[in-house]
């Protein structure tokens, strides 16, 4: 199933038409932000701190889909979802610090972005000339930096997961106001080594536009899939104008299942450029670069080569003026709405059926500039499921933030099942059974 999420039509501003607070959990909820397909994404005050700084955004599934006759599969996908989301720490991957069920209905939070999605930038700035060339390519640099950290996780035991993201679209890449661009929604992403999300009887996959063509022929999702889908954004960028055109889903499916993948550049185009994404929109995924860091190695020395060298602060100026009505706006209206909730809310949260399954600090780490030496990350032993939001985790050492080629990933207890291992070392337990066993015959023949 593909899908053409309908929040598209109202992108990431707040109408206060749509405004609900409502307890949910330990938070409030106060406004959509944006419905999808499967999910509904929401602003959301902790009940505790109503204030502007301290506002997230809670992502639920659907309550008509957790009703409908996929509800099982559905609710599986969404876990899978979260259980992932919880796992990503990267400075270009927004950030999910939790997750769990009220009432219930899954639920998890991340930290709250104000800015644009790449999707909402080009349709703003690109008519006036004001998205250049550099920018983007720096935007979907880190992008691809985030994704290159996603196909690289490691469990904690040290295996590979096998992250595909498949859903590589400029509505899931977020430029905040300030801050780094982050890579959003793993909602139809794969994790190869995850039973629970390989496959399923729902077959989502991520929209047609940005979909290789081995995926529309469904042969395979692997991460070359991903480095078809950044080329394609990065085509979009250095064109100007959107790869399939207006070709209808149907159009482009046919196109990819017969390899027929336009070549869209042409002589004004920067030469060096096109070369790079040349090679990662190849329809054949053996030709394309096999891993999404060779993309990026490519991308990183063409911005070197740059005199901008990607810089985005000229872009942050342009948005801070095309936007600031809209961010006012949104401001205001959240403001308001925790004004009145100040007012109103009761001291603490009512008792609800709510389970918490996994939480981190709700304070992102500090990424360091460098890349940094592998991190290792321990539990605390604090467990999931306490209905305590007290950190499950603590990180030593600073957290992954780059391309090193493994990342070891937080060992956050995953949302359902909880598998834990057991603590008990092995070797000591041989040893106590045989001191048992040597014991009981001892005993047997005194
Ligand atoms: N953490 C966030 N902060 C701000 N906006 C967000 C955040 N997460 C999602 N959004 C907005 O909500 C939209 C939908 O979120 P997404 O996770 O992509 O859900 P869906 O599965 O419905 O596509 C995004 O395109 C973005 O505009
Ligand atoms: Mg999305």
């Amino acid at each position: 199933m593909t899908r053409e999420p309908s929040h598209t039509l109202f992108p990431n501003s707040l109408d206060a038409s749509r405004t609900r607070a409502k307890p949910f959990g330990n938070f409030h909820v106060l406004i959509k932000l944006a419905e999808g397909a499967m999910g509904v994404v929401w602003v959301a005050a902790p009940w505790d701190r109503l204030t502007p700084e301290s506002l997230v955004v809670v992502k639920t599934l659907r309550a008509d889909v957790a009703a409908g006759p996929e509800a099982e599969a559905f609710r599986d996908m969404f876990l899978a979802e979260a259980r992932l989301a919880m796992r990503l720490e990267h400075r270009h991957i927004v950030r999910t610090f939790e997750a769990g069920f009220v009432s219930g209905s899954g639920y998890f939070a991340m930290e709250y972005l104000r800015g644009q999605t790449l999707h909402r930038l080009r349709s703003k700035l690109r008519k006036h000339g004001s998205l250049p060339l550099d920018a983007e390519v720096r935007i979907l640099a880190d992008t691809v930096a985030g994704l290159h950290y996603a196909h690289t996780l490691w469990d904690a035991d040290g295996a590979p997961l096998g992250v595909v993201h498949r859903d590589v679209a400029a509505q899931n890449i977020f430029v905040p106001y300030a801050g780094e661009t982050k890579l959003l929604d793993f909602g139809v992403a794969r994790a190869s080594a995850t039973a629970e999300a390989h496959g399923g009887p729902i077959a989502l996959a991520g929209r047609v536009r940005y979909m290789a063509p081995e995926q529309a022929r469904r042969e395979r999702s692997d991460p070359r899939g991903d480095i078809f889908a950044a080329g394609l954004l990065l085509a979009e960028a250095i064109t100007g104008d959107r790869f399939w055109k207006d070709g209808s889903d149907d159009a482009i499916l046919e196109a990819l299942r017969e390899n027929r993948i336009p070549d869209p550049f042409h002589a004004d185009h920067d030469p060096a450029l096109v070369k790079i994404v040349r090679a990662a929109i190849q329809a054949d995924p053996d030709a394309r670069p096999q891993t999404i860091h060779a993309l990026r190695t490519d991308l990183e020395s063409w911005l070197n080569r740059r005199p901008t060298r990607g810089d985005l602060a000229p872009l942050r100026g342009t948005m801070a003026t095309f936007f600031a009505e809209e961010r006012g706006k949104a401001e205001r209206t959240l403001a308001t709405l925790l004004e009145e909730l100040a007012g109103t809310a009761p001291s603490a949260p009512a008792p609800s059926e709510h389970r918490i399954l996994a939480a981190k600090p709700r304070e992102a780490p500090v990424y360091p500039a460098s890349v940094p030496p592998a991190t290792s990350v321990r539990s605390t032993g604090e467990q999931a499921g306490t209905g305590d939001a007290a950190p499950a985790l603590e990180l030593e050492g600073p957290a992954p933030s780059d391309d090193s080629a493994k990342h070891a990933t937080p060992a956050v207890a995953p949302p359902e099942p909880l598998k834990q291992k057991s603590t008990f070392p092995v070797p000591l337990a041989a040893v106590a059974l045989l001191v048992l066993a040597a014991l009981g015959w001892f005993l047997a023949h005194r």
